[in-house]
């Protein structure tokens, strides 16, 4: 009856943030050596960097924290976490982790060696040095029209199937596991559709590969098959959910985004042969694993978490902000990419500073005008995080992208607003801003700890 979506909760916990002056911004930035993620997050009024670990927990939630048992081994908070994730994922072993990245270094130290093939519709940075650190390579075949910014099409994330099958035929003997990233994030947070995960389900199977899904944004991804894929509608996004888990044999997660939780994460996985080395492993670095690194209360946060992320009033309501921020920046005339990301909006930083070529990151350039004008914190996700190549030579990333990742349940609407007119702002102003180059090259990961000066 009526158009307002509104925040499908209210607020009992409230954060103060803090307003900062240009001059403070500047200096704090410039002490930053202007890489935004040497911050502290105080001198940040609205933090964009990542929707990871950064989101609200519900009262439900804060509740369970009381419940968690600490008990070394075997503890109660264990079997409820167990329980919450086979339900949605039906999968055999299922190993808790700190946060996504140990279960993809726990997997990829277990399975890879020298020489093998990853493929993956994109691989998320800490996904890609997970795999090159084995000495392997992390093979992006996500669909041609994925890494076109402007383009619209309803699942940009799909892999190229004809171009998996080629890989899968020509270099099969070094490819140990086929993965899917849920939502896309590299690519602009772009779902995965039912049927491409299916068809990626059969070539793994006439080819005799074990299929893994990188679920950190499985939710979000059922959410929009729910909406745009034909058939989809009638059911539940669990459902949904749970049938994306079943055309697979394991999956990763990073809690921190569609677990609802501040941190953790798990490996799930059928193969017992994997998952006994996965654990030696896991008991050598992260802890038992009934806890792999957690407290038995975050056990109880995650389990929590992944009943309340797959409700269909939270994930509209999700789903929604996103595409509200994406209309009003196209209304602005901001060039983002389209269409808008599941828990992000990404800014084509190639078409907003056009004039800035991509070795003098354009990214890095809308980033530090976002946070010196708005006091808005983004990322880069293009040529610094994804440039650099295993020999430590650079080359442009496939797209450069500025995301503005939103935490989940933190923000309202008026403070969504107030980052449209802060991009809108520097839109309008992008004729001044200038390239950057970096000037100290960390050889992994570089985009966490570098820094810059302007060219
Ligand atoms: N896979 C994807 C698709 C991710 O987006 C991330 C994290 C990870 C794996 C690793 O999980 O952080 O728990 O170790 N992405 C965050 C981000 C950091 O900002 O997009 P983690």
């Amino acid at each position: 009856m009526f158009k307002t979506l509104i925040e499908p909760f209210r607020i009992k916990a409230v954060e103060p943030i803090r307003s900062t002056t240009p001059a403070q911004r500047a200096t704090a930035l410039a002490t930053a050596g202007h890489n935004v993620f040497l911050l502290r997050a105080e001198d940040v009024l609205i933090d964009l960097l990542t929707d990871s670990g950064t989101g609200a927990m519900s009262a439900a939630q804060w509740g369970a924290l009381q419940q968690g048992d600490e008990s070394y081994a075997g503890s109660r908070s264990f079997f409820r976490f167990e329980e919450a994730v086979r339900n949605i994922t039906h999968l055999k072993h299922i190993i808790p982790t700190h946060q996504g990245r140990a279960a993809e270094r726990i997997l990829f130290g277990s399975v890879l060696k020298p020489g093998d093939i990853v493929p993956n519709n994109t691989h998320f940075d800490t996904t890609r040095a997970n795999v090159e650190v084995m000495g392997a390579t992390a093979l992006d075949l996500v669909i041609a029209e994925g890494k076109i910014p402007s383009l619209i099409h309803p699942f940009k994330g799909n892999m190229d199937l004809a171009r998996l099958e080629r890989v899968l035929q020509e270099d099969g003997a070094h490819i140990p596991l086929v993965m899917v990233t849920v939502t896309n994030n590299s690519g602009g947070g772009q779902p995965v559709s039912l049927e491409n995960i299916q068809g990626i389900a059969t070539l793994c199977k006439k080819y005799n590969k074990p299929f893994f899904i990188d679920a950190c944004r499985f939710a979000e991804n059922a959410w929009f098959i729910k909406q745009r894929e034909p058939g989809q509608a009638h059911r539940t996004p669990l459902e949904i959910a749970q049938h994306m888990f079943s055309l697979a044999q394991g999956a990763t997660m990073s809690a921190k985004k569609d677990g609802l939780a501040n941190i953790g994460g798990f490996l799930a996985l059928n193969q017992d042969d994997w998952a006994e080395r996965c654990r030696n492993l896991l008991i050598l670095t992260e802890g038992f694993p009934t806890y792999g690194g957690l407290a038995g209360y975050d056990l109880e946060a995650i389990a929590q978490g992944l009943k309340e992320v797959v409700e269909e009033d939270y994930l509209r309501y999700r789903i929604r902000v996103t595409e509200y921020v994406g209309e009003a920046l196209t209304a602005a005339g901001v060039p983002i990419l389209q269409p808008p990301g599941g828990h992000a909006v990404y800014l084509d930083a190639r078409a907003f500073a056009s004039h800035i070529p991509p070795l003098q990151y354009p990214g890095i350039s809308i980033v530090n005008a976002l946070y010196l004008d708005g006091g808005v914190r983004a990322v880069e996700i293009g040529t610094v995080m994804f440039g650099q190549k295993p020999d430590g030579t650079e080359s442009p990333a496939a797209m450069d992208l500025v995301r503005l990742a939103i935490p989940r349940r933190v923000y309202t609407q008026s403070h969504m607003d107030y980052v449209v007119e802060a991009v809108s702002h520097v839109y309008a102003q992008r004729q001044k801003l200038r390239g950057w180059r970096m000037v100290n090259r960390p050889r992994a990961l570089r985009h966490f700890t570098a820094s810059f000066e302007p060219v």
